[in-house]
């Protein structure tokens, strides 16, 4: 049996380039981030593997570097690549953010695939 689809937003709300966070169960605090590149969206669980229970962003949405290259980590400085989440700077090398599934419908709404976030 497959937990509920989340909706997270409009495609056309997150501009190109652009990353957002999201508090999909209402728990009061991000859990999970976006990341869009052209069509393709990069969604992962707003945790660092640094310690695994530290949010990514220093403010509300800053989760990108800003070059907007990279996912950076506010705590101790880390960097994952945008497509996989690896870590490729930082006290984490050789881990990767946990990555979540999205979809797009033909709406233009974007679901988070609830099978892959399980929130503890
Ligand atoms: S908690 Fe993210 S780099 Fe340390």
């Amino acid at each position: 049996m497959h937990a509920p689809r989340l909706r997270l937003c409009r495609l056309d709300e997150l501009a190109d380039g652009e990353a957002r966070g999201f508090d999909p169960l209402g728990h009061g605090q991000d859990s999970v981030l976006l990341v869009r590149q052209g069509a393709r969206l990069h969604a992962y669980r707003d945790l660092c593997p640094h310690y695994g229970d530290t949010p990514m962003a220093w403010r509300r949405h800053a989760y990108l570097n800003a070059e907007r290259s990279h996912i950076v980590c506010a705590a101790h400085g880390a960097w994952f690549e945008i497509d996989g989440g690896a870590c490729i700077r930082g006290p984490c090398l050789g881990q990767s953010l946990t990555p979540v599934g999205v979809s797009v419908d033909t709406e233009g709404d974007v679901w988070l695939d609830s099978d892959t976030f399980n929130q503890p």
